[in-house]
């Protein structure tokens, strides 16, 4: 303020009150910037002429800072611009990196988690796989791999994980509720097939009502044969049966299940159903919920997998038990046959079990047993590749070829 009080003070002739605005915004401006004002540089100034030269020299000032200005919104802009090319530019590395990493998902979709663990993968979540094969069967599923069991989960979610409420109705079975899993049936009969154990945790919380009472089954689950199953831990097709029931601890020693006392009390009755064949449950029954009193809840959880299923005895049978051990890439394996010998086959592993070519027989045979031959020749041989000899005594496992009689590749 007091550089602008200067100015005033300088008693020359203006032209008009805005030239003297344009001055005081320019002293201000040079004040606040801290620079020296051009009036105190010329001391006493008297004339005209020496108002007329600090005002040439303000203008000079002005358009100096007018083009300084004009330089810093230039700078500003184009740093601007230079931010969102960054920016863009990591979007699109990050956006890239995942497109790659899909891309590569998708190529190597593993069939487990327990692959997926075995390429080095640590982290816990929801990843796709592909139990029944790559690029063929169904499309590849989405699982939750729980990397922290050991060994690693392999977890198809449904629509009814949470515990729930069963409505009133009083017959047996006449609660339904369907399971929809996030993956198709193919799929996880594969992924059981190529796990070393699977189960599928079942908890029946209850209140005055019973799983099976007076001979009567109120409450079954179905299994993926749409079998009704009264068994609700372990593997007893054929039996009512809980877990307290197999441990022998229930509320009613007498009874199978907590529930099946009816105590007029919350009591619950949980267990895994482990049985493979049987999993996973497709739907679930209750009943006997008849009076304002009883009360069930109905919590399933997912189908979970572990482990890799012991392969077959070596070598397979076929191309089916290979892929079933598996194999996943097309080729050419040794297969046993019935006859004892080892048969050179190339399994297409892209195509279904059923396809005709699927297995094809290349004539190449091996003996599994020891092979015996004693052949001959008398006159000269001189050349590498084909020997053909010129009569045979022995030829056990017919790896001798009597017509050609040719035998070894030296
Ligand atoms: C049963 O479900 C109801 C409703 O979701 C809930 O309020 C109740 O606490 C549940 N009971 C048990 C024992 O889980
Ligand atoms: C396993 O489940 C299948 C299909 O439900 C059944 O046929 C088989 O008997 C069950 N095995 C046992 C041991 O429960
Ligand atoms: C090799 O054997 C063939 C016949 O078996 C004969 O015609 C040829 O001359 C022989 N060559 C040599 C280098 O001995």
């Amino acid at each position: 303020m007091s550089c602008v009080k200067e100015i005033s003070r300088t008693e020359f002739k203006m032209r008009g009150i805005a030239s003297l605005l344009v001055v005081a915004l320019i002293a201000s401006t040079e004040c606040s910037s801290g620079k020296k004002l051009a009036p105190n540089s010329v001391s006493n100034p008297k004339s005209v002429a020496d108002l007329e030269e600090i005002i040439s020299t303000m203008m000079t000032k002005i358009e100096d800072l007018a083009k300084e200005n004009t330089q810093l919104k230039l700078d500003i802009t184009q740093l601007k611009v230079n931010d969102e090319k960054m920016k863009s530019l990591v979007e699109n590395t990050v956006e890239n990196r995942l497109q790659y990493l899909e891309a590569v998902t998708r190529q190597i979709t593993p069939p487990t988690c327990e692959t997926l663990a075995s390429l080095g993968v640590t982290r816990t979540g929801t990843y796709l796989v592909d139990p029944d094969g790559v690029l063929r069967g169904d499309p590849p599923i989405q699982v939750l791999c729980d990397m922290k069991t050991d060994p690693v989960s392999t977890i198809v979610l449904h629509d009814a994980m949470e515990n729930t409420e069963i409505d009133h109705c009083p017959d047996p079975g006449c609660y339904s509720r369907g399971i929809a899993y996030h993956a198709s049936m193919k799929q996880m009969q594969a992924l059981i097939e190529q796990s070393e154990s699977c189960e599928q945790k079942i908890r029946y919380d209850c209140f005055s009502t019973a799983l099976t009472t007076s001979n009567t089954d109120y409450a079954w689950w179905v299994d993926r044969h749409e079998e009704p199953q009264y068994y609700w831990a372990g593997a007893h097709a054929g039996e009512h049966v809980c877990s307290c029931g197999l441990t022998e601890n229930c509320i009613d020693p007498t009874l199978p299940c907590n529930c099946d006392a009816e105590a007029p009390e919350w009591e619950s009755d949980e267990g895994a159903i482990t049985n493979g064949t049987a999993l996973p449950i497709t739907e679930l029954r209750f009943g006997g919920l008849q009076f304002d009193g009883q009360k069930a809840n109905h919590t399933l959880g997912g189908l979970i997998c572990q482990g890799k299923a012991a392969s077959p005895d070596n070598p397979a049978e076929s191309c089916s038990s290979l892929r079933k051990a598996g194999h996943t890439h097309a080729g050419y394996y040794l297969i046993s046959t019935k006859e004892g010998r080892l048969d050179v086959v190339f399994c297409r592993m892209n195509l279904e079990d059923t396809d005709v070519d699927f297995q094809l027989d290349t004539g190449g045979r091996i003996v599994e047993e020891s092979v015996y031959f004693n052949v001959y020749r008398t006159s000269m041989w001189n050349s590498t590749g084909v020997i053909t000899f010129e009569g045979i005594e022995v030829n056990m496992g017919d790896a001798m070829s009597s017509s050609s009689r040719l035998a070894i590749l030296v």
